[in-house]
């Protein structure tokens, strides 16, 4: 089929209102908008400004209404466990109202906060909707942070209850999530008046009188009762969430995203992007406590009508490398969209792909991989052992959807490796100098998208208007600043290259070296500190630490190094993967005092690197070096 991007893209570069007017119609309103962009509302403008609607209702309400009542909704496969639970629309419907219900009669209201902090169960997924049905805004939280983390999204969110369970499970082990949560609470200013926890059969959690109580049994309860909650009408600027993502501080980012462009941009994109018809099976491996979670395992497959997967496992060890396949075969995926670090994970295990044979994949048609750069040896030989369309996608927290893809649905363009491909109507992506001026094809510089970002991206960071002008808009007037470097070719395909800020991508998993620095900085032994991320085979860039010891330290550098690892694992928490730490005499800096992190980074990758000109003493990089090499790492 001949792609149709170039004429849709036109189409909504000629009359970006009607052409968003036309697709908020596959949405369910219960009043019609009276804008479809308001630019005098918000910080840079509200879209579908005057309709109410609620995203619980698109995503369930109306399935059961018309049809879908016995369709599968959410097909929960938990290799970990061994558990596996098929959830229809109708019974989905009456889990989540239950939940809503309970939420109620514990005081939340429309606009009110819920944390939910879950491992990957279905209830994870009926908790957000629970609380998109009832009009209160979720905050879910990746249960591989620590409670310190944990901690800094109470204090800032302010929930009025908290979800959560009594453990997650990984490889190995078993993660306690009930202490975690516990300690969280020590450390924040702000209690909830009520955690609602799901005790896992793993491992059940003791519970605290008057503040802790059972999920299953007061759902339970609520089912018996046959309550029914029905879908409260929110404004379409109003939060259906916040997520907080990584900073360049300790300090996190609330991402707000509303209930109305969300509902459209994503109905829209399962089509478009993924080449998705309601009905089918849909399958994003990744966590709900990541964007790709809310966006690509609960709203927008719900939306569409589709079947979701909820798969708690990894893609290898789970119990093998054959496991993405099994699932496949097993509930007739048609998409699935994963980070390129499971399948550099899939092809180190598996390397012939000698599991995929076993596998009857004959309804599998598009492979979908985001979250951080697609090395072009992982496309190919996924390509090749799949024999079906690799395609990469480039998109962020902040935007909720894709800025970059190649939209199969529309009819499939060129696949050109390394590249994400164009960019999706509602984005005008430029690449800029920094003095702001456009760079010509072929020419790295940062990439910006001129506002207004289309709908379904953030309107603004939580409660702080300020932050988010200074962070995204202030420093290329009338753009947002993605924090991307990277350029355009000749046929105007997107390419991205670095970020231009401290985050790394650790695993597909998006972390600070800012936040892990202060982390470092506080323990007592240590005098300065400098974390960079460095190049690794299977997840892309994991961090690493360089430390100064304070004088008169006199134990053994080692052990220190060892308790810094510590400390970053616990204020953190294990996603953050920080295993390496180097006592160094002295960090490279410029005559002004700014760490070279850029060059210690180079000298780790064991690239070229080139003296910088405004070092202030550069016999430090050959010590550098000469440390890095003790612990075979770099050149
Ligand atoms: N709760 C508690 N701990 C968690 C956790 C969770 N939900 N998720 C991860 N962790 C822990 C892991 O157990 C691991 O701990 P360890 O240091 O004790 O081994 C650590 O955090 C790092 O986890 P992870 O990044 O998952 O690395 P891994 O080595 O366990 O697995 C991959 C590597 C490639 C298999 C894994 O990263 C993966 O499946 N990636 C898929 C991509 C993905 O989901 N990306 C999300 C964005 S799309
Ligand atoms: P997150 O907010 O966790 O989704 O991380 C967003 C960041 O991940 C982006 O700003 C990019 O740096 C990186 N990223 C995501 N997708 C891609 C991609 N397809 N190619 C390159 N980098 C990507």
């Amino acid at each position: 089929m001949a792609s149709t991007y170039h004429e849709i893209y036109s189409a909504w570069e000629s009359d970006p209102d009607g052409f968003w007017a036309g697709l908020a119609e596959e949405i369910d309103w219960f009043e019609p908008a009276e804008k479809v962009f308001d630019p005098s509302a918000g910080v840079y403008g509200r879209w579908f400004a005057g309709a109410t609607c609620n995203t619980c209702y698109n995503c369930v309400d109306r399935h059961v209404e018309r049809g879908r009542k016995d369709q599968a909704a959410i097909i929960y496969d938990s290799p970990i466990t061994g558990a596996k639970r098929t959830i229809t629309f109708e019974q989905l419907q009456a889990e989540i109202s239950a939940l809503a219900h309970v939420l109620r009669d514990k005081g939340v209201e429309k606009g009110d906060r819920v944390i939910v902090y879950m491992p990957m169960v279905p209830e994870a997924a009926i908790a957000m909707l629970a609380c998109a049905r009832i009009g209160a805004i979720h905050s879910v939280v990746f249960g591989g942070f620590a409670a310190a983390e944990l901690a800094t999204r109470v204090e800032d969110a302010e929930p009025k209850v908290i979800i959560s369970a009594s453990c997650g499970i990984e490889p190995g082990r078993v993660v306690p999530y009930k202490p975690l949560l516990d300690r969280a609470l020590e450390l924040s200013s702000h209690k909830p008046v009520a955690n609602i926890i799901l005790q896992r059969e793993q491992l059940a959690c003791d519970m605290i009188e008057g503040i802790d109580f059972d999920y299953a049994h007061l759902v339970g309860e609520a089912m018996a009762a046959g309550v029914e909650m029905p879908c409260e009408p929110v404004a379409a600027t109003d939060p259906l969430y916040i997520l907080y993502t990584s900073g360049t501080t300790g300090q996190p980012k609330g991402v707000v995203r509303d209930n109305g462009g969300h509902m459209v941009a994503l109905k829209w994109s399962m089509k478009a992007v993924y080449g998705v018809d309601p009905g089918e099976v849909y399958w994003a491996a990744s966590d709900v406590g990541w964007v790709v979670g809310h966006s690509y395992i609960v709203y927008a497959p719900l939306l569409h009508g589709c079947t979701t997967i909820l798969f708690e496992g990894k893609p290898v060890g789970t119990p093998d490398a054959g496991t993405f396949w099994r699932v496949i075969s097993e509930h007739n995926v048609a998409a699935l969209f994963t980070a390129p670090t499971a399948f550099r994970a899939i092809k180190k295990e598996d390397p012939d792909g000698s599991f995929i044979g076993k596998y009857d994949l004959s309804a599998f048609r598009t492979l979908f991989l985001a979250g951080e750069r697609a090395d072009p040896d992982t496309i190919q030989w996924a390509e090749e052992k799949l024999g079906v369309p690799v395609i990469d996608h480039w998109w962020q927290t902040e935007t909720g959807w894709a800025i970059a893809a190649n939209p199969v649905g529309l009819g499939q363009l060129e696949v050109k490796y390394g590249s994400p491909t164009v960019p999706m109507p509602g984005y005008d992506v430029q690449v800029l100098n920094d003095e702001g001026h456009p760079l010509e094809a072929g020419t790295l510089g940062n990439i910006v998208v001129k506002l207004p970002l289309p709908p379904g991206c953030l309107p603004t960071l939580w409660q702080a208007d300020r932050r988010f002008k200074e962070a995204y808009l202030e420093e290329f007037p009338g753009y947002y600043k993605t924090a991307d470097a990277g350029y355009v070719d000749e046929d105007n395909y997107l390419y991205i290259m670095a970020r231009t800020d401290d985050i790394i991508n650790v695993a597909g998993h998006r972390l600070s070296t800012g936040a892990m620095e202060e982390v470092v900085a506080a323990h007592p032994d240590v005098a300065e500190c400098a974390v960079v991320g460095i190049a690794d085979r299977l997840k892309g860039q994991i961090p690493a630490g360089f430390i100064i010891l304070k004088s008169g330290v006199t134990k053994a550098p080692v052990e220190i190094e060892k308790e810094v690892v510590a400390l970053v694992r616990d204020k953190i928490g294990p996603v953050a993967a920080f295993k390496t730490v180097v006592t160094v005499d002295r960090l490279p800096k410029t005559r002004s005092g700014k760490i070279l992190r850029g060059t210690m980074q180079k000298i780790a990758d064991g690239l070229d690197w080139k003296m910088p000109a405004t070092i202030d003493d550069p016999a430090i990089l050959d010590e550098i070096t000469d440390k890095l090499k003790g612990r075979g790492i770099g050149a």
